[in-house]
C-alpha cells in the first residue's frame, strides 16, 4: 500500500527516439503538479535517453520494459540493470506478459531479472497473470502464486520496498476487457497473501493493468485494494494519459 497513487505507462514497441522525445515534450508541458500520483513512463530501449533528457527537471521518473540480471558480459541483445542505472533509469518492469508469452521467459529467468534489477539499486515492476484459459480452467490463484514465488523467494527484506507487482490477466491486455472489479479485488487480495508469508517490513504495492481507459479508471482505483495503474494503450495518447493523471488526482488515496 502506497500514500500515493502509482501511474505508470509501458509504451511497448511504440515512440522510437524521435517521436518519443516530441511526445515527452507534450507530456511535460501537459502534467498538472500532481499531489497524490506517481507518473511513470516506460519508453522502449533505444528511447530511454532521448526521453531522460526531455523530462529532466519534472517529476516523471523513466523506467525500461525488461533488464537482464548480469551487470554485463555475453548476452547479446540484453541490457543491463548496471547500464540502465547508469543512465539515470529508476525502474524497470520485469515479466511482463508480452516476454513471457511471446519470448518464452519463465518465472525462474523474471525472478533473475527482478534480482538483477534490485541489485542495481532499480525498482522492479513485477507483471503476473492468468490467460483466459487458466481463469475458466479455475486456475487463477494457482497461476499467481507460480510466477510469484520464484521472484519472491529471490527478494531480500531489504530490497522489498523496491518490489511494484502489476497484476495484469493477459485476456484483459490490449483487448477492451477490462477485468470485473470483484476479479481485481480476489486476485489483489491473493497477491496481498502470498507477499504476506515473506513477512517483509514493508506492505505489498499493487497495480492493476489490462484495458485501462478514462472510462473505467476511477472505479478501478477507488478499490481499497489497488495502488495504481499499469497502461499501455492509452499511455501513449497524450490527451488520454492526462486524462488518467487527472482521475488519480481527484481520487482519495484511500487505504486501509
Ligand atoms: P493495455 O492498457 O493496452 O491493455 O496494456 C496493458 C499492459 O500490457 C500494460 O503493461
Amino acid at each position: 500500500m502506497r500514500n500515493r497513487h502509482l501511474l505508470i505507462g509501458n509504451w511497448k514497441m511504440n515512440l522510437g527516439p524521435s517521436q518519443a522525445a516530441a511526445f515527452a515534450l507534450k507530456l511535460r508541458e501537459g502534467l498538472p503538479k500532481t499531489a497524490r500520483t506517481d507518473v511513470w513512463v516506460a519508453p522502449p530501449t533505444v528511447s530511454l535517453a532521448p526521453v531522460c533528457a526531455e523530462l529532466a527537471g519534472t517529476s516523471i521518473v523513466v523506467g525500461a520494459q525488461n533488464v537482464h540480471w548480469a551487470a554485463s558480459g555475453a548476452f547479446t541483445g540484453e541490457t543491463s540493470p548496471v547500464f540502465l542505472a547508469d543512465l539515470g533509469i529508476a525502474f524497470s518492469l520485469v515479466g511482463h506478459s508480452e516476454r513471457r508469452t511471446l519470448f518464452g521467459e519463465s518465472s525462474q529467468q523474471v525472478a533473475q531479472r527482478t534480482q538483477g534489477a534490485l541489485a542495481a539499486g532499480l525498482t522492479a515492476v513485477v507483471c503476473i497473470g492468468e490467460t483466459e484459459g487458466e481463469r475458466s480452467a479455475g486456475r487463477t490463484e494457482t497461476v499467481l502464486e507460480e510466477q510469484l514465488s520464484p521472484v519472491l523467494e529471490s527478494v531480500s527484506r531489504d530490497a522489498a520496498g523496491r518490489v511494484v507487482l502489476a497484476y495484469e490477466p493477459v485476456w484483459a491486455i490490449g483487448t477492451g476487457k477490462v477485468a470485473a472489479l470483484e476479479e481485481i479485488r480476489q486476485a489483489h487480495r491473493c497477491i496481498e497473501s502470498l507477499w504476506a508469508r515473506k513477512q517483509f517490513t514493508s506492505s505489498p504495492v499493487i497495480l492493476y493493468g489490462g484495458s485501462v481507459n478514462p472510462g473505467n479508471f476511477a472505479e478501478i482505483l477507488a478499490l481499497p485494494e489497488v495502488d495504481g495503474a499499469l497502461v499501455g494503450g492509452a499511455s501513449i495518447k497524450v490527451d488520454q494519459w492526462l486524462s488518467l493523471i487527472a482521475i488519480a488526482e481527484e481520487s482519495p488515496v484511500a487505504r486501509g
